[in-house]
């Protein structure tokens, strides 16, 4: 019996990165899974095994209506939703300045990095309010709690992620729900691969540990924010930058 067992989580952004090692980890400790990603072949090849305890689905966040069919599937398989980690995120076009960002993109980013994380809670909420139970966790950035030059619709995205949190975690706080983020400095991922060497230079040099944080502290620290243990704490994002941000 694992930590999590009995529990059923819906992790988003399961197929790479930060996503699939904290799917990887609650499973190992008993969860039960929707797993969502845009990229569901990869899915299909990560978590091959897991059968009785996984229910993968191919959508795209940024459709309210996808959204809402796959929550649906989860709830019918597994009776039910204990905790919502959302770990969608693109970074958008970087190394520019804000006078030479396109709307589209910018809207494109807002799309899959906010509204996303506001079409998943918005489904699951009814769910835990219903069972007087709840662990949301967004996957917001210390972009968005410092904003990085270069990065105006990644940033901007974020701290809007980081704003919901707060009003969520005040609105559900009597409900035994919880609500938090988590603002990680730089994890090698191929989120991270994808981007200017210029732009990834810029965020590892103000790491005061002078490293990156690595998959393993972040399903950790992911874990115990979503476990039952973590319960006095709501609205908040947690710092996971090496000591980039110490408030
Ligand atoms: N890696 C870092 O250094 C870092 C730092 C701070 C915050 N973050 C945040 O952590 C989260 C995960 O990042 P990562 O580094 O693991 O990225 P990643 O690129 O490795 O994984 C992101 C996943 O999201 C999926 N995805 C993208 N758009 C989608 C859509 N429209 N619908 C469904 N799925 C979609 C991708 O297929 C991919 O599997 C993101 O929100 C990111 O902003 C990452």
């Amino acid at each position: 019996m694992g930590n999590f067992s009995k529990q059923v989580a819906i992790i988003t952004g399961a197929a790479s990165g930060l996503g699939l090692v904290i799917a990887h980890k609650l499973l190992n400790e008993g969860v039960r899974a929707g797993l969502f990603d845009i990229n569901d072949s990869i899915l299909n090849n990560e978590f091959a095994g897991n059968v009785l305890q996984r229910e993968i689905i191919g959508l795209d966040v940024t459709k309210e209506n996808e959204v809402r069919d796959a929550v649906y599937r989860v709830v019918d398989r597994f009776g039910g939703i204990d905790i919502l980690i959302n770990c969608v995120g693109i970074t958008g076009i970087t190394n520019i300045r804000s006078h030479e960002v396109s709307t589209e993109n910018l809207q494109k980013v807002f799309d899959v990095n906010f509204m996303s994380c506001f079409y998943t809670s918005k489904m699951v909420l009814p769910y835990m309010l219903a069972n007087n139970y709840g662990r949301i966790l967004h996957i917001s950035s210390i972009a968005g709690k410092e904003g990085n030059a270069g990065m105006l619709a990644y940033s901007a995205s974020k701290a809007a992620v980081i704003g919901m949190t707060k009003v969520q975690g005040k609105e559900y706080a009597e409900s035994g729900i919880t609500v938090n983020a988590l603002a990680p400095a730089v994890i090698q991922t191929p989120l991270v691969d994808a981007m200017p060497e210029i732009q990834v230079k810029y965020m590892t040099d103000k790491i005061p540990m002078k490293r990156c944080g690595t998959l393993e502290e972040v399903a950790n620290m992911a874990a115990f924010i979503v476990s039952r243990e973590s319960s006095f704490t709501t609205g908040f994002t947690f710092d996971l930058s090496g000591g980039r941000a110490t408030y």
